[in-house]
């Protein structure tokens, strides 16, 4: 009778524990917010073309400055200067550096930087400036 009474005392304990669980759990699960849907990321902004207006090619020009000199025009010594400089010679030299073909210190590297569209604009930048 005793045990009989514990037996049922204990599944009644365990019934309440496994009720309030389950209360526990739908509260639980009621508080996550919903995922909300990920918005997709926004289409790349096309820089390149503002590169090729007139300004956005100076602007790319005077990456060169800190070693070429403002407006192409070098100090002297190492580095030569960019002002005045035949468009296709200057292609072909960044050309000619992107691919190894030309041995540099820095060039090789800082010419992988431009499209072909860049480098002819940085090219029509130069080749108008005054030595
Ligand atoms: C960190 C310094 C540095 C920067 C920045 C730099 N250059 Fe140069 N440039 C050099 C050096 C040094 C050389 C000689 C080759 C070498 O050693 O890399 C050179 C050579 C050149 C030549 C060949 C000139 C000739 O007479 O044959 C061209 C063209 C050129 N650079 C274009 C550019 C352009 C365009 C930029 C900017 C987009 C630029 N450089 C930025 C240092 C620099």
């Amino acid at each position: 009778m005793k045990a009989k009474l514990r037996q049922s005392i204990g599944l009644g304990l365990l019934a309440a524990t496994l009720v309030l669980t389950a209360f526990g759990l739908s509260s639980i699960a009621q508080t996550v917010p919903p995922a909300t849907p990920v918005a997709a990321p926004p289409a790349p902004i096309p820089f390149a073309a503002a590169n090729l207006t007139p300004l956005g090619a100076r602007a790319l020009a005077a990456n060169c400055a800190a070693c070429h000199g403002t407006n192409g025009n070098s100090a002297g010594g190492a580095i030569p200067g960019l002002a005045g400089m035949n468009k296709e010679y200057f292609l072909n030299q960044l050309k000619a550096f992107k691919e190894g073909k030309r041995e540099a210190t820095v060039m090789h590297q800082i010419a992988k930087g431009y499209s072909d569209a860049e480098s002819a604009a940085i090219a029509d930048f130069f080749a108008a400036q005054k030595k």
